[in-house]
C-alpha cells in the first residue's frame, strides 16, 4: 500500500545521514511502489547552495550510494522536484524560506539530521514558524535521530520542553535497530508460534546474550564519539530496544501503544545498579589505537566497549541475568542474541564416555547474517555412546530473497503512515536513561585506571570474561 501524502523536509539534508541512508531509503521505497505519487523531498542547510545544485549535489550521491537499478530510477525522478532552503538553521529566516516552499495543504515530516544539540533549537523555530500547528487533517511530524539526551535529567528536560511545542503523536524518536527486519522479526518468532513461548522464561532459560560487536574504530566521528563512549551510543538505545523485545510480555494487538506498553514495562523492571554493584557488574574497555583516532583527546578516558550483566525483576525473567556487551575493534562485526537453555541432567549418560551435555542454545542472528539458529545434541553415529552439537539453522535469504534496504524504509514508511509503534516513547527513553545513570555516575566519579586495556581484534579487556566466569558462565564463541 502507498503511504499518505507528505512532503518530508530534511534539517541539516548536507549531511551523511541523508546521502548514505536517507536518500537510498526514500528511492528503495520509491522503487517499491511505496510512496505516494505527489511524494516530495526538501533539504534544508547551511551550505550556499541553489535547488538545482543541491539536486546535483544528490545526484551524486545517488550514483554513489544507490546500488538497486529501479531505486535509481525512481531517485532521479525524485530529484527533479526536490528544493533546497539555505540557511542557518537557528534563524528565523530560515524557516520564513521553508514555509513560502511548503504547501500547507500536505503532511509534513521533518527529520532532524541534526547533532542534537540542535534538536530543540530547530524545533522551536518550527513552532514559532507555525509550520507545527496541524490543521484539517494534515499532520505534521518530527523524526528525532539519536542519541535523545545526555543522560536521565537531560532527556527529561528534552522531552518536557519539546512537547511544550509538539503532542507526544507528532513526535518519532527513531532506533534505526528497529528497522532492521531481524529485530522486528522478533515479535513474530514469539507470538506467531506455539513452542517458543511456553519455554521463554525463567524456568527454562538460564540467561541471555546480547552482544553487538563492531569491527570499525570510531573513525572520523571522535568529536562526537568524545561526548558520548560506547554505554551513550549503544545501549540505553539499540541493545535496550533489543532487550525489550526478547524480554517483553504479549502484547494485547499489535497498536502502537499495546507494543509500547509492554516494551516500556519490561524497561521499568531493569534492575538499576547499586553504586557498589557497578564495578563488578559493568565493565568498560577502550582499545589500544583509540586515543590517536581524529578528534579524540590524547589521554581520553572514553569507552569503547561496555559489557554488563542486568537482572530483570518480573516473574518471566527473576534471576535470569542478561549478559550484553558491546564494542569497537571486535573480531568481527556482528549482532546477535543468544538464549542459553538450562542443561538437562545428565543422569542416564554416567556410564558412557559423556562427560558433559551442552545447553541448547536458540541464536537470534540479527547481522550481518539474518537468522535464527538452535543448537541442540544428537548422538554421534557408531556403536559408542558419544554426543555432538548440531545446528537447525534459517536464513531469511533462503526463503524470502534479500531486498536493497538501509534499515531506513520502515521507519519512514511508518512515519508517513502515522504508525509510532518501531518508535520510542518519551517513558521508554527516560527508562533507558534511568538504568544507565548509576553507571554513568560511578565512571565518571572513578575515571578508568587501565586505558587502554584491549587490543583490536580481541573480545575487550579480560574483566568481561571474568564477568562471566563469576557466574560460572562464558561468552558464546561468534565465530563458531
Ligand atoms: C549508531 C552508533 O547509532 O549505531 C554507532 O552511533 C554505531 O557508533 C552504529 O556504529 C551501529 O549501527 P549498525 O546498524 O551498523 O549496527
Amino acid at each position: 500500500m502507498k503511504a499518505n501524502d507528505c512532503e518530508v523536509i530534511i534539517l541539516g539534508a548536507g549531511g551523511d545521514l541523508t546521502k548514505r541512508l536517507l536518500l537510498p531509503a526514500l528511492c528503495n521505497l520509491g522503487a517499491a511502489g511505496l510512496l505516494p505519487d505527489s511524494f516530495s523531498l526538501v533539504g534544508v542547510a547551511r551550505t550556499d547552495y541553489t535547488s538545482e545544485q543541491f539536486r546535483d549535489y544528490l545526484k551524486t550521491n545517488l550514483d554513489q550510494f544507490v546500488s538497486d537499478k529501479d531505486s535509481k530510477v525512481f531517485g532521479a525522478s525524485l530529484l527533479q522536484k526536490t528544493q533546497f532552503v539555505s540557511g542557518d538553521l537557528t534563524d528565523p529566516k530560515t524557516y520564513a524560506a521553508l514555509k513560502a516552499c511548503l504547501d500547507p495543504k500536505r503532511n509534513h515530516i521533518f527529520y532532524m539530521a541534526v547533532p542534537p544539540q540542535f534538536f530543540l533549537k530547530i524545533i522551536e523555530q518550527l513552532g514559532a514558524a507555525g509550520l507545527t500547528q496541524e490543521t484539517n487533517n494534515h499532520s505534521r511530524r518530527v523524526i528525532i535521530e539519536k542519541p535523545f539526551g545526555h543522560d536521565l535529567d537531560s532527556a527529561k528536560k528534552l522531552n518536557s520542553d519539546i512537547l511544550k511545542i509538539l503532542q507526544e503523536h507528532q513526535i518519532y524518536r527513531i532506533d534505526h535497530y528497529l528497522g532492521k527486519e531481524t529485530v522486528q522479526n522478533l515479535l513474530a518468532f514469539r507470538f506467531a508460534n506455539g513452542i517458543f513461548e511456553p519455554i521463554w522464561n525463567r524456568r527454562y532459560v538460564d540467561h541471555v546474550q546480547i552482544t553487538v560487536a563492531e569491527s570499525l574504530g570510531v573513525e572520523l566521528r571522535g568529536n562526537y564519539y568524545e561526548t558520548a563512549g560506547a554505554l551513550r551510543d549503544m545501549i540505553p538505545n539499540h541493545i535496550f530496544q533489543l532487550l525489550s523485545y526478547v524480554g517483553m510480555e504479549p502484547p494485547i494487538s499489535l497498536d502502537a501503544d499495546a507494543v509500547r506498553d509492554e516494551k516500556s514495562k519490561l524497561l521499568r523492571a531493569i534492575q538499576e545498579l547499586k553504586p557498589e554493584d557497578v564495578i563488578r557488574y559493568a565493565i568498560r574497555g577502550q582499545y589500544k589505537e583509540y586515543r590517536s583516532s581524529p578528534d579524540v583527546n590524547p589521554k581520553s578516558n572514553v569507552e569503547t566497549f561496555v559489557a554488563m550483566r542486568l537482572l530483570i525483576d518480573n516473574w518471566r525473567w527473576a534471576g535470569v541475568p542478561f549478559y550484553i556487551r558491546t564494542g569497537k575493534r571486535l573480531p568481527l562485526r556482528a549482532t546477535e542474541i543468544a538464549i542459553q537453555f538450562k542443561t538437562p541432567p545428565a543422569i542416564m549418560f554416567k556410564e558412557t564416555q559423556v562427560e558433559d551435555l551442552s545447553p541448547n542454545l536458540l541464536v537470534i542472528h540479527v547481522q550481518p547474517e539474518e537468522g535464527i539458529s538452535l543448537r541442540f545434541g544428537a548422538k554421534v553415529p557408531g556403536p559408542v555412546v558419544k554426543l555432538g552439537d548440531v545446528n537447525m539453522k534459517f536464513q531469511y535469504k533462503d526463503y524470502f530473497g534479500s531486498r536493497p534496504g538501509t534499515g531506513y524504509e520502515t521507519l519512514l514508511y511508518d512515519c508517513m503512515m502515522g504508525d509510532s509503534t518501531l518508535f520510542q516513547r518519551a517513558d521508554m527513553v527516560e527508562s533507558g536513561w534511568r538504568v544507565v545513570e548509576p553507571i554513568l555516575d560511578v565512571w565518571s566519579a572513578l575515571p578508568p585506571r587501565d586505558f587502554p586495556n584491549y587490543a583490536s581484534k580481541t573480545w575487550g579487556p579480560h574483566e568481561a570474561n571474568e564477568l562471566m566466569e563469576r557466574d560460572g558462565r562464558k561468552w558464546r564463541n561468534i565465530l563458531s
